[in-house]
């Protein structure tokens, strides 16, 4: 018995449409690797994160809450112009920020890191207080505490940053 043609054929289209979609697909932004730099978050490295969560406890869960929460009404200026903290968790705007941006407002205070003289912040600076090692390590735990679908989103953010776009 032989194989009739249209079967043959068949397999064939199937197997082209196979390749065509699995290179489509692995040019998908989410497969391909996220550039690492030195400012790469590590969330996945357990050692960083033992490093990072009594970090965040000592130096920034004052204001950024226990549990990323932010103060309340963080959107909001109090009358003196400032701006509560904003939570860290997946509510806040903390993951809008690729890596490098993260480590700079944390190394500098918002407003230097903004290159805004004249804004008032309650954000310190950590330069002096933490190593960038530490200041990589909390912001690693912060994002380890986001939802798969933020820390993907974030990665893409990254992506993008370093595609120059
Ligand atoms: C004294 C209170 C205070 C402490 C302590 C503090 N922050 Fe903040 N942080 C703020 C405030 C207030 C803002 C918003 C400032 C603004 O926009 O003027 C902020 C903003 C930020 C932002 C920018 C968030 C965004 O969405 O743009 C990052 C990142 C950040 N803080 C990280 C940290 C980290 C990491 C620590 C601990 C190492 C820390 N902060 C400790 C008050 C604080």
């Amino acid at each position: 018995m032989t194989a009739r043609p249209w079967i043959v054929r068949s397999l064939v289209a199937i197997a082209v449409a196979g390749i065509v979609l699995a290179i489509g697909w692995s040019r998908l932004d989410g497969f391909r690797p996220l550039p690492l730099t030195e400012h790469s978050l590590r969330p996945d490295d357990p050692a960083v994160l033992a490093l990072g969560e009594p970090i965040y406890v000592a130096h920034c869960a004052a204001c950024h809450g226990a549990k990323l929460e932010g103060q309340p009404d963080w959107k909001q200026r109090r009358p003196d112009g400032r701006l509560p903290a904003p939570p860290h968790d997946e509510t806040g705007h903390t993951w809008h920020h690729p890596d490098e941006q993260l480590v700079r407002m944390t190394r500098l205070g918002v407003a230097r890191a903004a290159g805004l003289n004249d804004h008032a912040s309650d954000m310190p600076a950590f330069e002096g207080v933490l190593t960038d090692a530490e200041i990589i390590a909390v912001l690693s735990w912060i994002k380890s505490r986001w939802p798969a679908a933020v820390r993907v989103q974030h990665d893409a953010i990254n992506r993008r940053m370093h595609a120059g776009h």
